[in-house]
């Protein structure tokens, strides 16, 4: 084709402003023709039930935007609702936009693995690549990983699974972040009913300004079969309404290690049960109690994590750590 005229139009979706191919991806049948460019923009798309949003194996350099309100079909599976691989990538949120999994339509208070199989909403496996403003409503479970990622800078994500609180979206774990190195999620949001940021193997993340309500806190451990996690911080985050604030666990019976971890200046706000939990045996059948496994956590640092709105510090022997 021939580029005549700064807008050129083709197929009745096609658009070239100056020279920059952009397509407009409004109906799900069109995908395999919107993955051809390198910026899509995603518009009040409705996926069908049952299928991902393949966004896998883009071009480099593609930006992929994220406009209006993106809908799924419902089905029971295991998803995920989106799935985004490349390199050199910006996947980001248009101010306004919405993907809205109705996760309501799954949850039944008994999380991932029973009743019915809920999908997990998003999944990106992506290289040097930024990923920015997506505000993502009512995941039916886990909402957003990004395992196996690398050179990846996630900012302003909202998670907002409030219509499922006191337990009804139980499992729906906001952030996950694993086998992934230098990784950074900066200014983002969480209100859910499990991990609000979890990484169980990965080196050099960093997580700076996130809040979490509702949850299960922010937790650091390992996966096992030798996973190890390097060089993660957290700091300058809120912590506010959930079960425990600061985790850092170890499975029982699994062997990883954990080094140069650090927490430092977070509040902690109305905590349930711990404000800050150490332990080396989750899984164990007598969990908290029973023998914890021998396993390094080598240079951990907890500072300036603040508790507050609580009459008095509790202190608990669980396993081999300790709980505060
Ligand atoms: C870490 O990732 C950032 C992008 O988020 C990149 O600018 C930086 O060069 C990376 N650092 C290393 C050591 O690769
Ligand atoms: C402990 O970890 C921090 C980063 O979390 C690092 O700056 C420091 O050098 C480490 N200390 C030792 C003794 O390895």
């Amino acid at each position: 084709m021939t580029m005549v005229s700064r807008i050129t139009y083709v197929a009745g979706v096609l658009l070239i402003v100056g020279g920059s191919l952009s397509f407009e991806l409004t109906r799900f049948e069109q995908l395999n023709e919107a993955k051809k460019n390198t910026f899509i923009k995603i518009k009040n798309l409705n996926v069908p039930a049952g299928v991902t949003l393949d966004l896998t194996n883009l071009k480099e350099g593609t930006t992929v935007e994220f406009i209006g309100r993106t809908t799924f079909g419902f089905k029971e599976w295991d998803g995920p609702m989106v799935k985004i691989t490349g390199k050199n990538l910006r996947i980001a949120g248009v101010k306004g936009n919405l993907l809205d999994a109705e996760g309501q339509r799954w949850w039944n208070g008994r999380g991932a693995e029973q009743g019915l199989r809920k999908p997990r909403m998003f999944e990106a496996i992506v290289d040097d690549s930024v990923i920015t403003g997506l505000n993502f409503k009512n995941p039916p479970q886990a909402c957003f990983v990004c395992n196996w990622c690398h050179n990846v800078h996630i900012s302003h994500l909202n998670v907002d699974a409030k219509d499922g609180r006191n337990g009804l979206a139980f499992n729906t774990d906001g952030f996950g972040i694993g086998y992934a190195k230098n990784i950074t999620l900066t200014d983002s949001y969480v209100y859910n009913q499990d991990d609000c940021f979890v990484t169980g193997a990965g080196e050099d993340i960093l997580v700076q300004r996130l809040t979490c309500e509702g949850g299960n806190g922010i937790s650091v451990g390992s996966l096992g079969g030798g996973a190890k996690v390097e060089r993660v911080t957290i700091k300058d985050s809120k912590i506010i309404n959930n079960l425990v604030g600061v985790n850092v666990k170890t499975g029982w019976n699994v062997q990883g290690a954990l080094k140069d971890i650090t927490f430092d200046n977070i509040e902690l706000v109305d905590i349930q049960q711990f404000g800050i939990t150490v332990h080396g045996n989750e899984g164990h059948p007598k969990f908290p109690g029973g023998d914890p496994t021998p396993f390094p956590i080598e240079n951990l640092t907890i500072n300036n994590v603040e508790r507050k709105f609580e009459r008095s510090w509790r202190c608990q022997r669980l396993g081999m750590g300790r709980s505060w």
